[in-house]
Formats: structure tokens, sequence, C-alpha cells
């Protein structure tokens, strides 16, 4: 068990930390199960809904931008053929599912809601977190696709700098089927590039030019599915495709720091009567902020 200054500590110096074993068979099953249902609703005629990280136009588009407050299903890039029809069937082509499922559906609020994770964000010093967004990534098997080199805190302005990535492991993830590559210690270095909406039209602004890291820089989470992954918003990661015959399942929640201002000019913005809320709300007691699992 570790003490909070250590975790602390660790995550200052790596900009990530891994929890094996953080979420129990039964709770990673009924996520699959309520996924599985989300995605027999959907119809793919109301979305072309795609979602890539190398080209901004793709996301440009009012199914992804008005996604924040919804439980929307978005493709892969190769899920369609030349002529538009899917290759694969449904369940097989869906890239994620987004962006407030901890929200609007019960059983991943139910998840997301958790107090440990609660106490870990306070001791990684979050003083009142708020969930802005929560994704179900599939990674399908075959044509899962790139995610390329990324900080997640490009798409979440806070000033100051507060997001938090928490990134659950539904399956086993190695370098097969794409799992995480992260630049340990990469967080100290600059951020790259600010997502930024305006007028409805969505940009990627270069705030600096430092290339991301080279390949011998990169470090692979290879972990056991119910595994968490905290990740600081600057810490440049990305996941290659999968090519491999299995699907690489995740979930992840990202937070913010309520004290800190959020952009205006950030994609997801919350209608003014469903606010970001806490893991626990406001009625959240003191002891959950002063108890630690972890030491
Ligand atoms: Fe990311």
């Amino acid at each position: 068990m570790i003490a909070a200054a250590a975790l602390r500590a660790r995550f200052a110096a790596d900009g990530f930390l891994v929890f094996p074993g953080f979420a129990t068979s039964a709770k990673i099953a009924a996520l699959r199960r309520r996924a599985a249902e989300i995605v027999d609703a959907f119809d793919p005629a109301v979305a072309g809904g795609i979602f890539t990280t190398r080209d901004e136009t793709r996301s440009d588009d009012d199914y992804f931008l008005s996604s924040g407050y919804a439980i929307r299903c978005f493709f892969e890039e190769g899920a369609f053929d030349e002529a538009g029809r899917l290759r694969v069937p449904k369940e097989r082509a869906i890239n994620k599912i987004g962006h407030a499922l901890h929200d609007l559906d019960d059983v991943f609020a139910a998840f997301s809601r958790d107090l440990r994770v609660d106490v870990l964000v306070h001791e990684l010093g979050m003083a009142d977190p708020r969930l802005y967004q929560s994704m179900l990534i599939f990674k399908q098997p075959g044509i899962g696709g790139e995610v390329a080199w990324h900080q997640d805190a490009t798409y979440f302005a806070t000033e100051p700098e507060s997001v938090l990535a928490l990134w659950f492991a539904l399956e086993d993830a190695d370098r097969d089927n794409g799992c995480l590559w992260v630049q340990r210690g990469g967080h100290r270095g600059p951020l790259r590039q600010r997502f930024v909406v305006e007028g409805g039209r969505a940009r990627h602004d270069v705030l600096d030019a430092t290339p991301w890291p080279a390949l011998a820089e990169a470090e692979p989470l290879e972990v056991t599915a119910g595994t968490l992954v905290a990740m600081h918003g600057v810490l440049p990661h990305y996941s290659a495709p999968n090519r491999s015959p299995v699907s690489r399942l995740a979930y992840t929640l990202h937070a913010v720091d309520g004290g800190a201002r959020y952009s205006p000019r950030n994609w997801l913005q919350r209608p003014p009567e469903f606010p970001a809320r806490g893991f626990v709300g406001p009625e959240r007691s003191a002891n959950n902020a002063n108890s630690s699992q972890w030491s």
C-alpha cells in the first residue's frame, strides 16, 4: 500500500500512476452489457460521427460538438467502404460512446462515482473535482484506429491547468491490441496544442512547437482488465491501431478542478442546468476527502 505523499511524489515525477485490480470482473461485465445495449439501440443512420485526433475537420460537426451532455456512438474511421456501407457489423464498427455516460446512464454513473477514485483524485491535489467527460472506447479488433500522440489538456483548458484522465482497462491491453503508450515524465514539458471551438468551428491552435517524443521515449502500459491508469493532463500519450483479432475495451473519465476557470472555448460545454458534478456531489463529506485507501 502506498501513502498519499508517496503517490503524489510518483505522480509528480512520472505524470501517471497504474493501479492493477481496481475494477472487479463483475463491474466490468455490467458495463459491457450496458454498452452492448446502447450500441444495439443505436441507429447508424443518425450519425456520421467519426472520431479522429489527426484531422479536426472530421470532428467539426454538430453531432460531435453537441455530444457533451449526451450519449452518442461514434464510428471507427475504417468502418465504411467507399460506397459508405459498413464493412463490419455495427457492434464491431463503433469507435466509442460518449460523452456523458457518467451522468445520463445509471450503470455507468454507478461505476464512475466511485469513492476510491474521489479519494485518489483529492490525493493528487484536485480540491473540487468535476467530471466533465466519459467515454467507452472499443478499439475494435482489426479496425481499431490509432490515437496519435496528444495531451488531454489540449481538449480541456482550465486556468490553472487541472485536467486529470482516469483510464480503466475493461480488457487486457497490450502492444498487439493497442495499449496506451506514454512518455514518462513528459507532463513536465509544454502543452503543445489547444483544441478550440469558436463560432461553431473547431480548430487546433499550436501553443508550442516542441516535437512529439521519439518512439524510443514511448513506454507501453501493458495492463490487465480492471487496471486503473491515472494520467496528468499534460502527459503525452498515444495508442497504436488494433490490428489484432481481439478488442481493447477501455472506459475513461476526465475531471477538472471546479476551482479553476473552465474555458468557454473548450468544445465540451455543459448546459447551465446540467453542470459537471463531482464524484459524490456537494454533500461530499470531509471524511471522504481525508481517508485514504492507498495508505
Ligand atoms: Fe488521451
